[in-house]
């Protein structure tokens, strides 16, 4: 990240779910209509535009090929919002199953405590203090109110940060909970020592049972040799905008990883095969780009 500014990244992502609210009927999977508070500079300017409904089918043409001119290829909202619904899903699921407490790691601008009925749960959002600050001001401002219990916590992941979290107050007093611990869009932002530092935190946040949730790309995005053309755009861009990848691993290495961390049962399924499961599912067209093939979700229990 750029030091001393709110990640960029996790305003496209905002961005990338305003544009997916929408959607036809035949294409929509994700409605986050707080999504639209947290847009970034410049896209904030065409907030208005977001909410005429006579213009809904040509913003949204032209906001889902902003994001793949920029990139140079097809599928980033995609990528990014099927990510999300899975997400979405997967949390729905476990407080049906009786899990209240939540942590979002690098939680960004995610509005889940916004939108989503979890009455009885707690959800702890971690994530940068430059990022955190900003989401905090405008949920202020705003006057935007969860639907949870919500508490934040802030750290940099490129340093220690565990002690920090375990000191927590509510990490502190709430510690024999079953978890869900979600860590979307960040592993591919931090050197390995980082990540594998994170899974060892996890374990230590799941010590009462309970899921993690996490993507990673496939390890060729951080070959400097790939020969696969979008892995090499996507690189670029982020090197542009001064959030270079440093991540990435394929998904039977990383199984065998996160087993050797006593993760206990692990499944993985990449984006382009959640995008034909919705679509089979809800009776959807979504449109199955290349890109969805390299980002796997893995879901690990404990
Ligand atoms: C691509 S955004 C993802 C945000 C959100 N999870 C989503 O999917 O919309 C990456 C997030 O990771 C956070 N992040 C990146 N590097 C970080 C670091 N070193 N320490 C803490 N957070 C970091 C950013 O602040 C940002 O919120």
């Amino acid at each position: 990240m750029k030091s001393k500014r709110a990640s960029d990244t996790a305003g496209y992502t905002s961005a990338m779910r305003a544009i997916a609210n929408l959607a036809p009927m035949d294409q929509k999977y994700l409605h986050d209509p707080f999504s639209l508070e947290f847009l970034p500079f410049p896209w904030v300017l065409t907030k208005p535009l977001f909410s005429t409904k006579l213009l809904a089918p040509l913003i949204y043409n032209i906001g889902m090929k902003t994001p793949d001119k920029m990139v140079g290829f097809p599928g980033m909202t995609s990528l990014a919002c099927l990510r999300h619904r899975y997400i979405d899903d997967q949390i729905l699921l476990a407080y049906k199953e009786g899990i209240r407490r939540f942590i979002l790691l690098g939680a960004g601008y995610d509005t889940r405590s916004l939108r989503l009925s979890l009455p009885e749960a707690t959800m702890l959002e971690v994530d940068h203090p430059d990022t955190q600050t900003r989401k905090r001001k405008i949920l202020r401002e705003k006057n935007l109110q969860p639907s949870c219990k919500l508490e934040f916590a802030a750290v940099d992941f490129s340093k220690p940060w565990s002690e920090e979290l375990f000191s927590h107050p509510y990490i502190k007093e709430s510690a024999n909970e079953p978890t869900m611990v979600i860590w979307e869009g960040v592993s591919c932002y931090l050197h390995e020592a980082d990540v594998l530092s994170t899974f060892e935190t996890v374990r230590h946040l799941l010590q009462s049972g309970g899921v993690f949730i996490f993507d990673a790309f496939s390890a060729e995005l951080t070959k400097s040799e790939t020969r696969i053309d979008i892995l090499r755009k996507m690189r670029e861009f982020v090197d542009r905008k001064g959030e270079p990848f440093y991540w990435a691993e394929d998904i039977d290495p990383l199984k065998e990883k996160l087993a050797s961390y006593d993760f206990k049962q692990v499944d993985a399924i990449t984006i382009f095969d959640i995008a034909t499961n919705l679509s089979n599912k809800e009776n959807l067209n979504i449109s199955q780009d290349e890109i969805l093939k390299y980002l796997a979700m893995f879901h690990c229990r404990c």
